[in-house]
């Protein structure tokens, strides 16, 4: 009795799974990431790399070194590394059930936003030496680097948006 009811809601398991991965990529790897979750986490990641870039600019504005955004370059390194992998095919604007300004582009130029995602990965990687060496003014400056890259990508993969939206 007891290994029975195991059984079966082992079964369930394996078909919620299956049910989840239908909507959006990976549909070989019922166990990994579901295109929906991966449309949810890029947006928060993308709203709280915002919220960090700008921390980082107040910070060096009110006087404060270099080494001190240390933590939070670190942890926008981190963030840039996963950005193109939250972006499997099938996730695109219209292709699922949730709102996503992912335009057709970064699958249709697949190469191009991978580009795009390590010229960024490579500008935070510099903000972090610049951090950990303390160089504050060499800091700042590429801060606007980092914020060239965002844009960048953004011009061409990511939906425009009305200016009061803030991104
Ligand atoms: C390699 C390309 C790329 C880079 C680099 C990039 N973004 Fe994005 N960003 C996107 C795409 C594509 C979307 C749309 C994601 C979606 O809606 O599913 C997006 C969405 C956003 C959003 C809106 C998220 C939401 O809630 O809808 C914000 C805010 C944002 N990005 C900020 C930034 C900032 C700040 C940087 C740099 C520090 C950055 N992005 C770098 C491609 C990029």
């Amino acid at each position: 009795m007891m290994k029975r009811s195991i059984l079966i809601s082992g079964g369930l398991l394996v078909l919620a799974a299956a049910g989840i991965s239908q909507e959006g990529a990976s549909k070989d790897d019922a166990r990994s990431v579901s295109g929906l979750d991966a449309i949810t986490v890029r947006e928060a990641g993308m709203d709280m790399s915002v919220i960090v870039f700008r921390s980082m600019g107040d910070a060096i504005k009110a006087g404060s070194d270099a080494k001190d955004q240390t933590f939070a370059a670190a942890g926008l390194v981190k963030w840039a590394k996963a950005v193109p992998h939250l972006f499997p095919a099938g996730t695109g604007k219209g292709e699922t059930s949730t709102a996503t300004q992912a335009l057709p582009t970064i699958w249709k130029d697949r190469a191009g936003f991978e580009h795009a995602a390590a010229y960024y990965a490579e500008t935070t990687a510099r903000l972090a030496a610049l951090a950990a060496a303390n160089d504050t003014l060499g800091f700042a400056k590429q801060l606007e680097v980092v914020n060239q890259a965002c844009g960048a990508c953004h011009a061409t993969y990511k939906q425009p948006v009305p200016p009061h939206h803030g991104n």
